[in-house]
């Protein structure tokens, strides 16, 4: 099973589902630590209670962007893991660090990227009228937000939303597709090749929808 890090910087909820995910027999991956840069994050809290190794870097204590992803670099190493998965970790990370783990470290994002990168994607989404949206894992490249997609979900927009209702219909989806993603990087279901994702023969990304 690969050993997985999975770094947060909030309450956690789709740390949650992978950690369940990964609980289950046959899941090719093992929440091996979750890490934080904010010490008070809930999510903390919540993965010691599910039994898992937790740490926090806290960037408040580096100087600069560079020293902060070394100490994060260094724990990652000392625990010997394969792959990161950002849940809703919210520090941009430098080339240095990206390339460091270039195919090895998976993000999700709340929205049908390429559509709307960056933050407050559910207030975006509502006043572009679009009729569709929902959550994509990729994997992470130097650009915020624009690497290569593994899986996507797609939920309606529906009349009276608001940010709450539409924000609570995409997690549902989030939590759902995170563990599937983190499975696919992991078995070799999908893998980058030339800043490309190759999914594995047979692979039929719509029957997963
Ligand atoms: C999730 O919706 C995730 O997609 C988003 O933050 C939330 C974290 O919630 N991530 C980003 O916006 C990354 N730019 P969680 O802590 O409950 O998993």
């Amino acid at each position: 099973r690969r050993r997985v890090a999975i770094l947060i910087s909030g309450r956690g909820s789709n740390m949650l589902w992978l950690i369940e995910a990964a609980n289950a027999p046959g899941f090719p991956a093992e929440i091996a630590l979750v890490l934080s840069n904010r010490p008070d994050a809930e999510g903390l809290t919540r993965a010691k209670d599910a039994g898992i190794a937790t740490l926090a870097v806290d960037h408040k204590n580096y100087p600069t962007r560079e020293s902060f992803e070394q100490a994060l670099d260094a724990a990652l190493v000392a625990h010997d893991i394969a792959f990161i998965c950002l849940a809703g970790f919210m520090r941009v990370l430098t080339d240095w660090f990206v390339e460091r783990w270039a195919g090895r470290m998976i993000n999700i994002h709340p929205s049908l990227l390429p559509l709307f990168r960056g933050t407050h994607t559910h207030r975006r989404a509502l006043e572009e009228g679009v009729l569709v949206h929902g959550c994509t894992v990729h994997f992470v490249v130097p650009e915020l937000d624009a690497g290569p997609i593994i899986a996507q979900a797609v939920v309606p927009v529906v009349p009276g939303d608001t940010q709450e209702s539409l924000a609570a219909r995409v997690i549902v989806q989030e939590h759902r597709l995170y563990p599937q993603a983190l499975r696919m990087i992991c078995d070799g279901t999908a893998r980058l090749e030339n800043g490309r994702v190759v999914f594995a023969q047979g692979w039929d990304a719509g029957g997963a929808l």
